[in-house]
Formats: structure tokens, C-alpha cells, sequence
């Protein structure tokens, strides 16, 4: 039987009893456990109502505060390690859920889809579903392009969300995480990219399943709201880097369905606010990292600080500027972390107006091929 988990940090209490009351009314479920960041008004309207919901459905809900588990700021990681210490330490469930606690899509399928894989015999089951063109900018240009370009050989390039909290571990599975210290130590936002690189670094069989209903969570305004959340994912791959991943993952990816055309209008970001971060927070210093970096690039951002410029960060740009930050960045350094910023926000401007202009399905066929391509430039190099 099996645990599912709500990591939660300011959420709305409402949509978060729902969806606990949705699993527990699940056959496969046992347990409830919600895991809070903090003392918020969330965490105290939960844990007040807790002892009911567990009598009405006759199985256990507990709240509990994250612990301090990991040495990086305290944030998801801490709550979801926090999760896998309590499987471990305190129960005997055979498999555990995650799931984000702001999904207010979220139904008994997303467990019965997770229940069924691992009736198969996988380790891992992740759920993915449809996403924004202009959403997900962290996972294509951060996640599955570092993935593509350090590891081309294994599973990781071929994830399809990378960064999604929403996932079943077996108890074994679940073992082999918790007792790796790469993973226990990243207590930021960094943890997805820690899961699911450690499930394939530890050769775990997973299988992804799809959503089609997909998340609906609120989307972002300009892309300062995502400024911590790409510093903590890049710094998590560039600790990586020199890692081992054996390269034969079983590993199984739902076909998608058809998409629906509410998602595939929506745009993911403020375009016009984002427009104005290239000259945001620049310094002498920042000009003088720039040398470090090929002379397109180097021009661009450059130009970019008295005028908005972005069409020089493509494709193999981006790879370029990826591979120097992957040797330089500094995440204890803000001037780096300030780059860094401004570089993404280039390439994600430079995609936007490129190939997410021309429409939902090319985009995402771009990006499957981008990803291909930097597997493919990994393995054999680049075209003369
Ligand atoms: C991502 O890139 O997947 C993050 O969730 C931001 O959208």
C-alpha cells in the first residue's frame, strides 16, 4: 500500500484538503502526509483538520514541518527528503506519491496511472503532461540541454519533465535515493534535478506516464519570478558534472495525446517586462566575465545593455555559452548569478520570437529536435 505526499509552502488550504481528500478516498492509499516549510496559515488550517479527515476515511493524515536535512538554502528539497526519511524511518508502505500541492487539476487517475506503471514492475513512475510553449524554460534550456550535452549516452536528455515534483517511488527506489548523499544535501530547488538524476545514475527502471488534463498552475509575469529556480537548477547540474551515469536505464514514455488548444494559446511569461531584465543589474564586473565567452555572445549581451538584443543567442550559441558556464559559474558569486540570468533570458527571448511564434506545434517539435541535436553535438561533435 502507498504513501502520498504534498510538499507545501504557502499554499491555498483549500485546494490542498482537497486534493488530500481526494487520496485518501483512493483503494491504494493508506496514508496522507503533508509536509509544510513553515508554520503558515496553510500548514495551520491542514493540520486542524486532519484528525477529521482521517476519521472519516479511517486512515492516517499527518502534517508535518520539513526538516533541515540538506546543507543548501532550506526549500523543496528539505521537504521532499524530509518525505522519504519519514517512508523509511516511520512506515512500511511499499511505494510513495508525490504530487505538488497547488495542482488543482488533480484527480484519482494521476494515482491510479502512477499504481498501474508500477504494477509493471518499474521503480519510477513520473507523470508528464502538456505544458505552455513559452513555459517550462528552465527544463528545455537548463535541464534537458545540460542532461543532452554531459550525459547524450544515458536516459536524462530523454526525460520529458525533468523538473516535475509529481512522481511514485518504490520503497526501493525510494532507499537508494535517501541514502544518497548528493541528494539529501540539495535542500533548494535543485531536488528535481537531483531525483532524476540520481534515478538514472542508480539505473532504477522508470516509466512516464501522461496527463492529459496537465496541471493548470498559474503561470509566471516577467521572468525574475523563476531567477532563484534557474540559479539552483544550473548550480545542481554543474555539481554533477563530472558524475558517472551507466547508460542501459529501462525506460518506458506514455505516447502523448492531443493537446488542447487552451494550453497551446497560453503564453508562459510577460514578454514585454521580461524584455526589459537584458539591461537590468549590469557591472563592470559582469563586462569582464563576458570575455570568458565566444565574441557573438560576448557583442550581444553587450549591445543588449543599451538596447534589447537577443536573436545572436541561438541554438548553438546557447550550447557555447552553456559549456562556459558549466566550467566558470559561481552560484556564491552575483555577478555570475546576474549573468547567468541575463544569458537565459536572452536565449529564452531568442526562442520566443524564433519558433514559439510560429505556433504551438512547431515549437514543441523544436525543442524535442533542439535536444536531439545537442545529444547528437555531444556524441559527435559539431557541424563544420
Ligand atoms: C520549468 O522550466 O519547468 C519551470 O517549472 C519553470 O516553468
Amino acid at each position: 500500500m502507498s504513501l502520498v505526499v504534498f510538499p507545501f509552502k504557502e499554499e491555498d488550504p483549500e485546494v490542498l484538503l482537497k486534493n488530500v481528500e481526494i487520496a485518501l478516498a483512493h483503494p491504494r492509499v493508506d496514508e496522507v502526509l503533508c509536509v509544510g516549510a513553515s508554520e503558515d496559515r496553510c500548514f495551520a488550517e491542514t493540520s486542524a483538520a486532519a484528525p477529521e479527515l482521517a476519521r472519516k476515511h479511517g486512515k492516517s493524515v499527518a502534517v508535518i514541518l520539513q526538516e533541515r536535512i540538506g546543507e543548501l538554502r532550506p526549500g523543496k528539497g528539505d521537504g521532499m527528503n524530509t518525505a522519504l526519511k519519514y517512508l523509511l524511518e516511520k512506515t512500511e508502505h511499499r511505494r510513495i506519491h508525490f504530487y505538488d500541492a497547488d495542482i488543482v487539476s488533480f484527480s484519482q487517475e494521476w494515482i491510479t496511472k502512477a499504481e498501474e506503471a508500477a504494477d509493471e514492475g518499474y521503480q519510477v513512475v513520473r507523470h508528464y503532461f502538456p505544458r505552455s510553449s513559452t513555459d517550462a524554460m528552465i527544463t528545455w534550456m537548463i535541464t534537458r540541454t545540460g542532461f543532452a550535452l554531459l550525459w547524450p549516452r544515458t536516459a536524462l536528455p530523454w526525460i520529458e519533465q525533468p523538473l516535475g515534483g509529481e512522481l511514485l517511488l518504490t520503497r526501493e527506489a525510494a532507499e537508494r535515493l535517501f541514502s544518497d548523499p548528493r541528494v539529501r544535501r540539495q535542500s533548494d530547488w535543485g531536488i528535481d534535478t537531483l531525483y532524476t538524476f540520481s534515478m538514472v545514475a542508480h539505473g532504477l527502471s522508470i516509466f512516464e506516464i501522461y496527463m492529459d488534463v496537465g496541471k493548470l498552475h498559474k503561470l509566471y509575469g516577467a521572468l525574475t519570478d523563476l531567477k532563484t529556480m534557474l540559479i539552483e537548477c544550473f548550480a545542481a547540474l554543474k555539481g554533477l558534472k563530472g558524475e558517472d551515469v551507466p547508460e542501459g536505464t529501462r525506460h518506458r514514455i506514455e505516447y502523448p495525446g492531443p493537446v488542447r488548444q487552451e494550453m497551446k494559446e497560453k503564453v508562459g511569461y510577460d514578454f514585454e517586462r521580461t524584455l526589459h531584465l537584458l539591461r537590468e543589474n549590469w557591472s563592470d564586473r559582469q563586462e569582464t566575465l563576458l570575455e570568458l565567452f565566444p565574441r557573438k555572445v560576448r557583442e550581444g549581451m553587450l549591445a543588449a545593455r543599451e538596447y534589447p538584443r537577443f536573436s545572436f543567442m541561438d541554438e548553438e550559441a546557447w550550447a557555447e555559452t552553456y559549456l562556459v558556464l558549466l566550467e566558470h559559474f559561481d552560484s556564491g558569486d552575483p555577478d555570475w548569478v546576474e549573468l547567468l540570468f541575463k544569458l537565459w533570458i536572452a536565449r529564452v527571448l531568442q526562442y520566443t520570437t524564433a519558433e514559439a511564434l510560429r505556433g504551438y506545434d512547431h515549437a514543441l517539435h523544436y525543442l524535442h529536435r533542439m535536444v536531439a541535436r545537442y545529444v547528437h553535438r555531444a556524441l559527435v561533435g559539431v557541424n563544420p
